[in-house]
């Protein structure tokens, strides 16, 4: 599969506003994949420099990138999953938390989209929800090319070890691992929130 995306405008150029109802279709139908179905083949490594370049364009204020990326695949995404079986095996409920890595296990490509953040200014909520934004941005450039993504934590994305296991350092964490691969399966649509039920209009 390859994905030809235009290049980024340069620093300065203009970026005109412009209406694209193919993506409203997109959006108004988008739909995860669940990891488990996911198979190679996954994006090349040319679509996924193009999924870092199109995940970066974020808004963050402050201009402070709070975000990095870890891959996971092939080889080293075997080993993170057995260093990942090996802490499960030290905890109570070892078996269930082994059972959940089958997510991990299935897609060919993870993306573990890191959130950092620095002191100072920029209130950390925002640097952290910026993260959240990439991770979202990832899944829909993912789908845009035509593989199944779904943006999940699980347990090794709150467990100290897995992070340390991942490389995590002070103040890091993990906003998601992306995954992503061709979907096995077409997803079904999900339940949906009411909308309406979750709006008002301030009045004063
Ligand atoms: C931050 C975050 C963490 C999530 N973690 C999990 C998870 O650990 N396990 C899971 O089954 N779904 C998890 N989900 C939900 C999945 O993304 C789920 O597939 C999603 O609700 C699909 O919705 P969509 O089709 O609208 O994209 C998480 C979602 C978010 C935003």
């Amino acid at each position: 599969m390859t994905n030809a995306v235009p290049v980024a405008p340069t620093f300065g150029e203009a970026a005109p506003i412009e209406a694209s109802p193919e993506t409203l279709a997109f959006l108004a139908r988008r739909r995860s994949a669940s990891a488990l179905t996911l198979t190679a083949p996954g994006p090349s490594n040319a679509e996924l420099a193009t999924l870092l370049r199109l995940a970066t364009r974020v808004p963050d204020h402050g201009k402070l990138a709070p975000w990095r990326f870890v891959i996971l695949r092939g080889a080293g995404k075997r080993r993170f999953v057995e260093g990942l079986e090996a802490i499960a095996a030290t905890r109570p409920d070892g078996e269930r938390l082994k059972a959940k890595l089958g997510k991990i296990k299935a897609p060919p490509l993870t993306i573990a989209v890191v959130s950092r953040a620095t002191p100072g200014e920029i209130p950390e909520w925002e640097q952290r929800l910026s993260a959240g934004a990439v991770c979202m941005t990832l899944a829909i450039a993912a789908q845009a090319m035509g593989y199944g993504a779904n943006w999940i934590t699980d347990w090794y994305a709150y467990d100290e070890d897995a992070g340390r296991l991942l490389g995590l350092g002070e103040g890091e964490r993990v906003a998601g691992f992306v995954h992503l691969g061709t979907s096995a399966e077409t997803p079904l649509e999900r339940v949906r929130p009411d909308v309406a039920a979750l709006v008002s209009e301030w009045k004063g």
